[in-house]
């Protein structure tokens, strides 16, 4: 039983932690008992914490009001549990797959060796997600990095008399909801308060929060509205420039597609995000670069056997956390049955008995916050109250419930069983 074989997990992010958790507790065991070769999880992340960037609007905008502290989380604690034997924790950042010769090859961030490393995998799970355009809202490269763009934002969000936040998406609607109510203050039962501060929310659509029905998005500006911020619709941004004369009172001049310009003390970013797929073969990436996932399996066919993607970088993923609870069990009951039924001597066969296919959830279901009271939202088709947004995930953007169940674990200590027809033994 010399021979090692690696499974490898890419990103430390939450479909990175959730399937090291799993694999850790529930996989590795069964493998290693098939005594067939020694099983060693492998989990290579930038960074050395994960970082909780659901909560980083509120963040971002003040840590007075979410303490910086809460959203960063050393995986070394995460993982505390686990043997050195099992696992491996390298902090590096991937820099390319060779599918025909089954390894990858990273740059670690923990040495003083510049040199590139390769590891060869028996099984590979890409996890390394998306990044938002603008540097507090993810983790581009380092701990670091994050923090000082967290301090940057706060500062300039203190002394702005003008803010232009772009983005109709979530991430935009509650960043403004947030500045809003910190500048401008919370509205009283019959008032509200004359805005301090310019706040302007610009979408190139024609409605904010599109994922939900359009009369909540029309609640959303509402709500914004009662915090001083005003939307503006159907405007895409063409031209960003900087005028500098000195770092704190720098204006940034915005062109609009009809060619309007605007000039603002502080603009903020909030549309969208990007695949961190750079790294990547391109064959394997579709048009928009998300790397190709089988969307019922969640293999990368196009990768070679035993190949899986989770979460933002994926093609399946509609980028959100939930995409990746869901989608979890799925992976990992194709990873066992691909693991536990895998011959050196026929790697590419067909596996027997029937893979699990991923469902998504397509009913209406998102929460959006804005501001500390309230709130628009639906879940699972039914529109939700203000108040219970705030319940569910404004009072702390649900930190109280993701630390503990997703990256401590305990949301993974019950195996998902297969049914009899995907079992492999
Ligand atoms: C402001 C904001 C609020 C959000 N709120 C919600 C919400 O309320 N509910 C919800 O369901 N979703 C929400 N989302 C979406 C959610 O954050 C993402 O779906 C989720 O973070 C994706 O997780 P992930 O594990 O795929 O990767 P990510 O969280 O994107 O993390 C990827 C990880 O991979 C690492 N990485 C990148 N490149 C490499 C590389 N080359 N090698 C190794 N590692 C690499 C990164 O450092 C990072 O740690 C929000 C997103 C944002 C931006
Ligand atoms: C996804 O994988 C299944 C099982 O291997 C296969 O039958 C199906 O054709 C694949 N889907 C696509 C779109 O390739
Ligand atoms: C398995 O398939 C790969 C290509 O996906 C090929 O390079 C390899 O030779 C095959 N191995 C066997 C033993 O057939």
């Amino acid at each position: 039983m010399s021979e090692q074989r690696n499974i490898i997990i890419l990103g430390a992010s939450f479909a990175g932690i959730g399937s090291t958790h799993y694999i850790l507790t529930h996989l590795l065991p069964a493998l290693n008992a098939q005594h067939e070769a020694k099983y060693h999880l492998y989990i290579i992340s930038p960074s050395p914490d994960f970082y909780y960037r659901i909560g980083s609007p509120r963040t971002a905008t003040s840590t007075s009001l979410l303490p910086q502290e809460k959203l960063f989380y050393p995986l070394a604690d995460a993982f505390k549990r686990y043997p050195a034997s099992d696992f491996t924790l390298i902090q590096a950042t991937a820099t390319s797959l060779d599918t025909n010769g089954r390894f990858v090859c990273f740059k670690r961030h923990d040495s003083s060796t510049t040199e590139e490393e390769s590891l060869p995998y028996h099984a590979l799970i890409v996890a390394t997600g998306s990044r938002t355009p603008h540097p507090a809202y993810s983790m581009h490269t380092s701990t670091e990095a994050t923090k000082i763009a967290i301090k940057e934002t706060n500062t300039r969000v203190k002394f702005a008399k003008s803010i232009i936040i772009v983005g109709g998406g979530p991430t935009g609607v509650e960043a403004a909801g947030e500045i809003g109510e910190f500048l401008n203050g919370k509205p009283g039962w019959f008032s509200t308060p004359t805005p301090k501060v310019d706040i302007t929310l610009i979408t190139a659509d024609s409605l904010l929060l599109p994922a939900l029905r359009p009369a909540i998005g029309k609640e959303a500006e509402r709500q914004l509205g009662k915090l001083g911020v005003k939307v503006l619709y159907d405007r895409r941004v063409v031209d960003v420039s900087t005028l500098k004369s000195n770092s704190e009172d720098e204006k940034t001049i915005l062109t609009l597609s009809k060619g309007e310009k605007l000039e603002t003390d502080l603009y903020i970013p909030a549309h969208g995000v990007l695949p961190n797929s750079e790294w990547l073969p391109k064959n394997l990436l579709n048009e928009k670069g998300y790397l190709e996932t089988n969307k019922s399996t969640l293999r990368v066919d196009r990768a070679g056997p035993l190949i899986y993607a989770l979460g933002d970088v994926a093609s399946y993923s509609r980028n959100n956390a939930l995409d990746i609870s869901d989608a979890l069990p799925t992976l990992m009951i194709n990873l066992k049955r691909d693991l536990l039924s895998y011959s050196p001597s026929t790697p590419n066969a067909t596996i027997k008995g029937r893979d699990r296919v991923f469902q998504p959830l397509m009913k209406e279901t998102q929460f959006v916050p804005i501001g500390s009271g309230g709130g628009v939202g639906a879940a699972f088709g039914w529109r939700v109250p203000s108040w219970m947004v705030w319940l569910a995930k404004g009072r702390d953007y649900m930190l109280g419930m993701a630390v503990p169940g997703y990256v401590e674990g305990s949301n993974f200590k019950k195996e998902h069983k297969w049914s009899v027809d995907e079992a492999v033994v």
